[in-house]
């Protein structure tokens, strides 16, 4: 056995706790719990702040004692405790934040804290090897981010989005369609069946900068949906949905493309939620394919929020020695550069 990390993420609607064992700079995933709360917001079309908070303390302790169980091991073979300072919502990290302090403090077992996003750029490292120096796009609920990754701890961010992120857009689009929360899922399944041209959206490319603004293709779906009759909007949902995940798509791949053009870089990570979405796999695979570059995609599991990717952000701290104390204090809005 290596150097046994336990991860704890609890920044949104997820309550996640893992073991990974590193050795020799390989990671290898021991145990990995991801508790979702998806079905308890889903009556509210959308994550309720509040009730995010009071479930993570509902289940974190009995996670936290099966991912051990899991593992087989007892909490004082855990090396170090890796836990998400944030962004995220202030009240669910909260709750992640206190539960590592405490385990840390109790047991002696050194902390360290890394931003989530972090763990999302390190997310496929259990499953392949990744060499530096490599463009990140993450596009998750909360998140569309295209950043040069130099190093671990050494990032640049080009761009982010202006309003929604990606995923929301998935999210407030599913819902004003009265598909459910959350929205990805879905509208990849039903985007299958559809015309992915019968509706043409603006494309909304921002010219000149690497950044990201989705709300006007919500409203244009909006827009659409508004001037349709209710038996005309039932027939065209596949089309509708095939339509607006295709735009989002077309927009991700070409500004990654720029970016990796300008910043001459031939590595390209993709993750966070919508990196599960078989379309957009699909198609950066073509398009690493067209430009010859080497594109690593994590397993649809490790692209939604999990505590592996926090267990990996970790160990670099760890080799650092940037170990976090019991003053450690989650943060909502926390950037990468
Ligand atoms: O990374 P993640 O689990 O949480 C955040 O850090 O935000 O991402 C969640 C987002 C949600 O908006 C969800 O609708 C989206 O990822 N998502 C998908 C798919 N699976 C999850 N979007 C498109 N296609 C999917 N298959
Ligand atoms: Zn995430």
């Amino acid at each position: 056995m290596g150097l046994l990390i336990l991860g704890i993420d609890t920044s949104c609607d997820d309550t996640s706790v893992s073991v990974v064992d590193v050795e020799k700079e390989r990671f290898t995933v021991v145990s990995n719990i991801v508790s979702s709360q998806a079905e308890v917001h889903k009556k509210f079309g959308g994550i309720v702040p509040e009730i995010a908070s009071r479930k993570h303390i509902e289940v974190i302790l009995p996670l936290f004692m099966q991912a051990l169980d899991d593992a087989n091991i007892r909490i004082d073979d855990i090396d170090v405790i890796s836990v998400c300072k944030g962004p995220g919502l202030i009240g669910s990290l909260i709750v992640g934040c206190s539960f590592a302090k405490s385990i840390s403090y109790v047991k002696k077992i050194p902390l360290v804290s890394v931003n989530h996003l972090e763990g999302h750029l390190f997310s496929s490292f259990p499953v392949e090897k990744v060499e530096f120096p490599f463009l990140g796009l993450i596009v998750s609920g909360g998140h569309t981010t295209i950043v040069r990754v130099d190093a671990p701890l050494r990032y640049r961010e080009l761009g982010k989005t202006r309003d929604d992120a990606a995923g929301e857009a998935f999210d407030k689009v599913a819902k004003l369609l009265g598909l459910g929360y959350p929205g990805g899922p879905v509208i990849d399944e039903l985007s299958k069946k559809g015309d992915r041209e019968k509706f043409r959206f603006t494309r909304p490319y921002l010219p000149d900068t690497f950044d990201f603004s989705f709300s006007g293709l919500k409203t244009a779906v909006l827009n659409l949906v508004k001037s349709m009759d209710s038996d005309d909007l039932k027939e065209n949902i596949p089309d509708i949905v095939a339509s607006f995940q295709s735009t989002v798509i077309d927009v991700l791949l070409k500004k990654v493309q720029w970016a990796l053009k300008k910043e001459g870089l031939k590595r390209l990570m993709v993750s966070g939620g919508v990196a599960a979405n078989s379309e957009l796999r699909n198609r950066f695979k073509e398009l690493s394919e067209e430009m010859d570059i080497e594109l690593h995609i994590p397993p649809p599991r490790y692209c939604t929020d999990n505590a592996v990717m926090i267990s990996v952000a970790g160990y670099f701290y760890y080799r650092e020695k940037m170990f976090s104390g019991i003053d450690l204090n989650p943060v909502a809005y926390l950037s990468l550069s």
